[in-house]
């Protein structure tokens, strides 16, 4: 089972991103159903009522046709009929042809008859597929039909306007949330890459003063006739010596450090001669370079504490005895890759994809921090990539780093 180091709230938070990030879509998805549905409902309640409206409109011309002239009709004409401001209707004779009148459209008034006529011809076309025509019945004195007309009529502008209104608003919500998360996360990388430069150029500070102080000791046993030859002075000049390249590794990475053209090759064998000391001899390491002179901008300090770190992991994923096979090619779009297989345990699929987090390992003793590191390295000192080529459970594993030739 992987681990994670420090299980604090916090990491169990992160460890859990992708559950938290399932139940926030599908919350999301919830709000946008429930207030669409919402929204069509009362759409649907308003419509309902518009069309009582229009009815009514209807019965209105019905009443104040069969009163005919003698009734007062001052009350229904201008509270039902003129008293409709707000849904557009158009009259039509029996065959569906507009009759000339109308309410609520924006038809300029002196319009020629022929145009007015078939501007409202168009409008009723629409109409037609957004409503049925309530029809009004012109009765005689003896009640018997004489004609029929259809009032035809669309929607309000308000009722329109709702019904476009959760789409509107949910796309507002949405754009803004985007920003607002993008912003959020901008601010906590780069609070994070404050946290990185600082403790680094902290731990490079730190160690500057007894380790500049140690070597003013050495030079001292190294003077004094009766140190001078003893043993224990080449060692620890050594372990000065490593002490001083850790010191070198964190001020680069706490700085902008300064990339020079370096040959490839050269800085991997460097690499490995200064590994295979310490690493059991059952372990073979092969370097192969395809061209002779490949080159690339490289801080050397860095790029050594990534190679290390690759070929420390690669050795960890073996019990003891292995290969480890690193070969640097010229690719496309003038880049080198530097590919490093070993034969070892490998990472499960699911794995893979966590192995540069902070914090994956799983390693008793790991921090699993040194893939995040060579990444960091990589990616954002160097301008390159690093990634997992391929990786088959007890089969092996290849990292893959490209550079900028
Ligand atoms: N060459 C490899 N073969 C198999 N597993 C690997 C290899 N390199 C990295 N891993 C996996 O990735 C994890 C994270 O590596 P790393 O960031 O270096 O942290 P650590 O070495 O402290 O565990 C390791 O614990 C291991 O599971
Ligand atoms: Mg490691």
């Amino acid at each position: 089972m992987p681990r994670y180091l420090r299980e604090t709230a916090e990491l169990n938070l992160y460890r859990n991103k992708n559950t938290i990030k399932i139940l926030v879509g599908l919350i999301a998805i919830l709000i946008v159903v429930v207030s669409v549905y919402y929204n069509n409902f009362i759409v649907n309640i308003l419509k309902e009522r518009e069309h009582e409206r229009v009815d009514m409109f209807a019965r209105a011309i019905e009443f104040m046709a069969e009163q005919g002239d003698n009734a007062n009709l001052t009350f229904i004409n201008e509270q039902i009929v003129r008293g409709n401001t707000t849904i557009p209707v158009i009259l039509a004779d029996q065959s569906g042809e507009p009759t000339g009148a109308y309410l609520n459209l924006d038809i300029p008034d002196n319009l020629p008859e022929a145009e007015l006529l078939q501007l409202l011809r168009d409008e009723i076309a629409q109409m037609r597929t957004a409503n049925e025509p309530i029809q009004v019945v012109y009765r005689n004195t003896a009640n018997q039909v004489e004609y029929v007309e259809w009032v035809f009529y669309h929607n309000s502008d308000l009722l329109r306007q709702l019904s476009y209104y959760p789409f509107i608003q949910l796309s507002t919500i949405l754009l803004f949330g985007a920003l607002a998360y993008l912003a959020f996360s901008f601010s906590r990388t780069a609070e994070q890459n404050r946290i990185w430069v600082g403790l680094a150029k902290e731990t490079a500070h730190q160690l500057g003063t007894p380790l500049s102080s140690l070597m003013a000791w050495l030079e001292y046993l190294r003077a004094d006739e009766r140190t001078r030859q003893h043993e224990a002075l080449p060692e620890m000049a050594k372990d000065l010596e490593k002490l001083h390249m850790i010191t070198e590794r964190f001020s680069n990475i706490g700085s902008v450090p300064i990339l020079e053209h370096n040959s490839v090759p050269e800085m991997v064998q460097n690499s490995v001669t200064y590994l295979q000391k310490r690493i059991s001899t059952k372990v073979k390491i092969t370097i192969s370079s395809v061209g002779n002179d490949l080159r690339a901008q490289l801080n050397p300090h860095l790029f050594s504490w990534v190679i290390e770190n690759l070929i420390k992991n690669a050795v960890d994923a073996m019990s003891g005895i292995g290969t480890i096979d690193i070969r640097i090619a010229p690719a496309s779009n003038n880049t080198v890759h530097i590919d490093i297989t070993d034969n070892g345990k490998g990472i499960s699929k699911a794995n893979i994809k966590k192995v540069f987090e902070p914090g994956f390992t799983t390693k008793k003793r790991g921090w699993g921090l040194g893939l995040t590191l060579a990444k960091r390295i990589i990616e954002h000192y160097h301008g390159g990539r690093i990634y997992v080529k391929h990786s088959e459970p007890s089969a092996g594993t290849t990292f893959r780093i490209v550079l900028r030739a």
